[in-house]
């Protein structure tokens, strides 16, 4: 059997994984991966059923019977949820506050670790999120792990919030909390928690555009096949 080609990204919130995952999508031909989307989609299921975030009993019982897939529309990765599309309910502060905490949570991890391991069997894939060099892939062709100063990463989130019109109010140093608290409590989980892969690239993008980013990792691409 073929083996398929993966690149996996992790980092804090709000640091450009996204769209270095889909610019190099559509430079290699890679299927993108999101797996934050994953968590948010249980978030979502729990939220929907009333369920605490701390109430890890409930969140058990509710993925009894939860069905989740992934379509791709044109490319993008849509998530359906017990046959519904939930990709437009997945961005809200609430639905991030409650991927965040659940996330923690080893029977939804194991739920979703299957699911992104199936999906890097069988396809060419950049795949996106916390522990994808670390727990995910850790045969993946190329680890990359970017950083950048919490204060450049919360006005990216302001901006695109804003130009999402999902803002409601918030400033930027109330973005910056909530990515902040996000951050800590993502990388101090005892299970699969943030951080670099030991043979991970890692590339502070503080200083460095979109383009930029995605130029860094293709010249380490080509290094990496050539080494
Ligand atoms: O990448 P994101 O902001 O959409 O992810 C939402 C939450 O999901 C994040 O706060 C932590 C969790 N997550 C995770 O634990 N592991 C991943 N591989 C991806 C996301």
């Amino acid at each position: 059997m073929k083996k398929h080609m993966s690149i996996a990204i992790d980092g804090p919130s709000g640091v450009g994984k996204s769209t270095l995952a889909k610019n190099l999508s559509d430079r290699l031909g890679y299927a993108y991966v999101d797996t934050g989307a994953m968590f948010r989609t249980f978030a979502v299921l729990f939220l929907d059923k009333g369920i605490a975030p701390e109430d890890e009993e409930g969140i058990s019982r509710a993925l009894e019977d939860a069905e989740i897939s992934i379509r791709y529309e044109d490319g993008v990765q849509r998530m359906i949820l017990n046959g519904s599309d939930v990709t437009d309910r997945l961005r809200t502060e609430e639905v991030s506050h409650m991927a965040s905490v659940s996330s923690q949570y080893s029977c939804v991890r194991e739920r979703l670790l299957s699911v992104q391991r199936e999906l890097a069997e069988s396809n060419d894939v950049i795949m996106d999120g916390r522990d994808i060099g670390t727990v995910v892939l850790p045969d993946a062709g190329l680890k990359v792990f970017l950083t950048a100063d919490s204060g450049v990463r919360a006005l990216r989130r302001y901006n695109e919030y804003k130009e999402k019109g999902i803002l409601d109010g918030r400033s930027v140093e109330d973005v910056e909390k909530e990515i902040l608290d996000r951050d800590y409590r993502d990388s101090h989980r005892d299970i699969a928690p943030l951080k670099a892969a030991e043979d991970a690239f890692v590339l502070d993008t503080s200083r460095l555009n979109a383009d930029e980013v995605t130029e860094r990792i293709i010249e380490r691409l080509n290094e990496s096949k050539t080494c």
